[in-house]
C-alpha cells in the first residue's frame, strides 16, 4: 500500500494539449500519464491514473483510493474551487495528498485562487506545468518513506 500512488485528474484535463494551450501547455493527458509512469519507475512506485470530467466519480476513486494506496497526486480541475465532496472524500483518505495545478492559480480569475483542496493537501503545487506532476510524485516517495 505505502508504495501505490494514485494519480486522479478533473475535468476538461482529457483535452489537454488541445484546451488553451497558452495556459495548459501542449502536452496531453497521456504524456502526463507516461511521464508520471516514468517517473513513478524511477522512485519504485506503483501508479494508477484516473481521470473524469464527472464529480461523483472523482469521489468513487478517492473512496477507492482507501486502504489501497499509499497517497494521492490529484489535479481536482475546476472542482477544486468547487467541491466540498471532493474535500469530504480525501479527509475520509487516510494517505498523504499532494493537490497539483499545471497554472497557477494565485496569477488567474479571483474565483481560482480558492481551493477546498488544500485544506486536506499534504503539499500544493501549482504554476510548474506537466514538470509539477514529476515534482509531486518526486515529493509523495519522499512522504512515503518518512
Ligand atoms: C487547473 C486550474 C483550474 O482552475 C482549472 O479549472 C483547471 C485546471 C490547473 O491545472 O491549472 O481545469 O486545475
Amino acid at each position: 500500500m505505502a508504495g501505490i500512488v494514485h494519480l486522479i485528474n478533473g475535468p476538461n484535463l482529457n483535452l489537454l494539449g488541445q484546451r488553451q494551450p497558452e495556459i495548459y501547455g501542449r502536452e496531453t493527458l497521456e504524456d502526463v500519464v507516461r511521464l508520471c509512469q516514468s517517473v513513478a519507475g524511477e522512485l519504485g512506485l506503483t501508479l494508477a491514473a484516473f481521470q473524469s470530467n464527472h464529480e461523483g466519480a472523482l469521489v468513487d476513486a478517492i473512496q477507492a483510493a482507501r486502504g489501497v494506496a499509499g497517497g494521492i497526486v490529484i489535479n481536482p480541475a475546476a472542482y477544486t474551487h468547487t467541491s466540498v465532496a471532493i474535500l469530504d472524500a480525501l479527509n475520509a483518505f487516510g494517505g498523504r495528498v499532494i493537490e497539483v495545478h499545471l497554472s497557477n492559480i494565485h496569477q488567474r480569475e479571483a474565483f481560482r485562487h480558492h481551493s477546498f483542496v488544500s485544506a486536506r493537501a499534504d503539499a500544493v503545487i501549482a504554476g510548474c506545468g506537466v514538470q509539477g506532476y514529476e515534482l509531486a510524485l518526486r515529493r509523495m516517495a519522499r512522504l512515503l518513506t518518512g
